[in-house]
């Protein structure tokens, strides 16, 4: 199929764009480099445009003659969208809201939308079912909520085929360690301990230990990248006008904070220090998916279900790429 993805130089969008292009799909990225890499999106492959550019967006679609789209392009971090929650409302619903527009002027049908577990809140159980009540503690979270409420209105309103993938914590890098995971400021737990094994900083703060949790750190559930990627491709063969496709992506297995610091010992060899400082702001104690329903509708099932496993293939490509991609790339 011909299709459009929007964030595909980030960091999940660009291995699913690697893994469509290999799966022999006519993949476009369509990406302002404000958080993605250039280097990431296979070669001529890459539209550098902005969500908010109607015109800019329009035409690609009907250049390329697109027939689905993935929607990656977002902004992501908890924290900024509590203190600059406007840049978050602008670009993640405003400029969501361009792209459906777009669509719709151009006659494409099709979306598989980056949602997360974040708009569950804090889940009452756990782990966590599509029928959890989604009540977001943060900005990031509610503006993903809008546009799956969004989607489902234009699903019905004028047949659009969607599905909102929630995933929970995406993590690792491709096999061949040829793309992976960087962000700047870097923020998520699993690069940043790999940079105490790099020498690039001295320890790993841990987020509170009084929770309640076995070891009391946070539990979540890490979900290797190339098995987003996978979901991303089962999603796109499954939608059909009108499909509306809500769906957990997760492995299920949860893994502490502690636990999440243990694997990188073993996997670097590295005595990684910690330090226990506070807790962070708006962290709920456990996220860990029952993602049963992914698959039973995509016959989808994570390769990667060790948290172990998970953490040797971002080490692979960070002990590669100790500085990430270089800037501008
Ligand atoms: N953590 C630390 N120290 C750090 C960084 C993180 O202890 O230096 C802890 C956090 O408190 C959390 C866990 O490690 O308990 C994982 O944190 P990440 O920042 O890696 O990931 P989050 O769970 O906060 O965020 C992820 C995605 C978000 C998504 C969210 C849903 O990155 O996009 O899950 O909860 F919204």
């Amino acid at each position: 199929m011909r299709v459009l993805l929007t964030g595909g130089a980030g960091y999940v969008g660009s291995h699913a764009a690697w893994m469509l292009h290999r799966a022999g799909h006519d993949v476009w990225a369509y990406d302002n480099l404000s958080e993605g890499h250039r280097k990431a999106v296979p070669e001529g492959r890459l539209v550098v445009g902005d969500l908010m550019d109607r015109t800019k967006l329009e035409a690609t679609l009907r250049e390329h003659k697109i027939e689905a789209v993935m929607h990656f392009a977002a902004l992501a971090y908890v924290g900024v969208s509590v203190t600059n929650p406007a840049e978050y409302y602008q670009n993640n619903i405003v400029g969501t809201l361009s792209l459906l527009d777009s669509m719709r002027a151009a006659g494409v049908n099709r979306i598989v939308f980056s949602s997360t577990c974040a708009t569950y809140g804090t889940p009452e159980r756990v782990p966590i079912t599509e029928s959890e009540k989604q009540s977001p503690i943060n900005p990031y979270g509610f503006t993903k909520l809008v546009i799956e409420h969004a989607l489902a209105d234009y699903s019905h309103a004028y047949g659009l085929g969607y599905a909102a993938l929630r995933y929970f914590n995406a993590s690792g890098a491709a096999a061949d360690s040829s793309i992976g995971e960087d962000h700047d400021p870097e923020t998520h737990l699993i690069p940043l301990v790999l940079q105490v094994a790099l020498g690039q900083r001295e320890n790993i703060k841990i987020f509170g230990d009084d929770y309640p949790t076995p070891d009391g750190t946070c539990v979540r559930d890490y979900i290797h990248v190339d098995d987003l990627a996978t979901a991303h491709l089962a999603a796109l063969k499954n939608l059909n006008d009108g499909s509306q496709l809500k769906l957990n992506l997760g492995t299920g297995n949860g893994a502490s904070v502690m636990q999440v610091v243990e694997a990188c010992r073993k996997v670097t060899g590295h005595p990684i220090p910690v330090e226990i400082v506070g807790r962070r702001e708006g962290d709920p104690p456990e996220l860990v998916a029952d993602a049963s329903l992914a698959n039973q509708t995509l016959g989808w099932q994570p390769k990667y279900t060790h948290i172990e496993a998970i953490v040797a293939s971002a080490w692979h490509w960070h002990q590669q790429n100790p500085r990430g991609f270089v800037r501008g790339e």
